[in-house]
C-alpha cells in the first residue's frame, strides 16, 4: 500500500509536469512538507493522552520540514508556483495526504517513515536527473536571494537539527543555481537517512536530536 501510494504520487507527477520542472518541484515540495506536519500532529497526540513523550523527535521532524519550507520557498522565487492549477492541485494533494499519513502514522509509525523514505528517495532523483540534464545552464543562472539567505545565514540551527550524514556542521556553497539545486538535493539524501534511521527497531530509544548531546544519533545509522 505504501508503494502505490508513491508510486501514485509520482505516476501523476511524471506524466502532468514532464516538461515543466519548476511547477513539478513546487507539486513535490509543497507534498514533500505533509508527512513530518503529520509526524508531528500524531506525536502530539500521543503527549496530550500521555501516551509517549518524545520532544526530541518533534524538534527533527520539525526541522526537516523547515527545510522543506525553503525548497518550497526557493521554488518559488523561481515561479513555480505561477500558474493557480499547479497550486490549487499541490495543496488539493497535500489535503489529502496528511489524512492519509496521519491515519498510516497512528497504526505503523514505521510504515509512515517507509513512506517518506520513498518519497525522498523519488525527490533526489528528480533534482539528479534535473541536475545532469541542465548542468551548463544552471552554471550561469544566479542563485535566489532566499537560498543565499538560508544557506549562509538563515537559522542554521535548524539546519543542522536535520543533517544527518555529516560528521562536521555541512555548510554548502552557493555561488549560482547549480549549487543551490546540488544543496537541495543533498538535502534530500539527508532526509532519505533520517527516515532510515527512524525506522530502526531501537530508534525509540536511540534516535535523540543533534543538539541533544553526545548521543548524536545519526552516527549510528551510516
Ligand atoms: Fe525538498
Ligand atoms: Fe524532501
Amino acid at each position: 500500500m505504501i508503494r502505490l501510494l508513491v508510486n501514485l504520487l509520482v505516476f501523476v507527477i511524471n506524466i502532468v509536469y514532464r516538461n515543466r520542472p519548476y511547477p513539478r518541484f513546487y507539486v513535490l515540495e509543497t507534498v514533500a512538507r505533509i508527512p513530518y506536519f503529520a509526524y508531528m500532529s500524531v506525536l502530539h497526540l500521543y503527549e496530550t493522552l500521555g501516551w509517549w513523550r518524545k520532544a526530541d523527535w518533534l524538534k527533527i521532524h520539525f526541522a526537516q520540514s523547515w527545510n522543506e519550507l525553503h525548497h518550497l520557498l526557493i521554488i518559488e522565487a523561481l515561479g513555480g508556483d505561477r500558474f493557480w492549477l499547479d497550486r490549487l492541485l499541490a495543496r488539493t494533494t497535500a489535503v489529502i495526504y496528511y489524512w492519509i499519513i496521519v491515519a498510516v502514522y497512528f497504526i505503523s509509525p514505521r510504515a509512515a517513515y517507509r513512506f517518506m523514505e520513498l518519497v525522498e528517495k523519488e525527490a533526489y532523483k528528480s533534482y539528479d536527473k534535473f541536475l545532469g540534464k541542465n548542468q551548463a545552464w544552471l552554471r550561469s543562472q544566479p542563485a535566489p536571494q532566499i537560498a543565499i539567505d538560508y544557506y549562509y545565514d538563515g537559522d542554521l540551527y535548524m539546519f543542522d537539527e536535520f543533517q544527518t550524514g555529516h560528521p562536521e556542521l555541512h555548510r554548502p556553497a552557493i555561488n549560482n543555481l547549480y549549487d543551490v539545486f546540488i544543496s537541495i538535493r543533498d538535502d534530500e539524501a539527508e532526509h532519505i537517512k533520517t527516515m532510515v534511521a527512524c525506522q530502526q527497531p531501537h530508534a525509540k530509544h536511540t534516535l535523540t536530536s543533534l543538539h541533544a548531546g553526545a548521543k548524536y544519533f545519526p552516527r549510528t545509522f551510516k
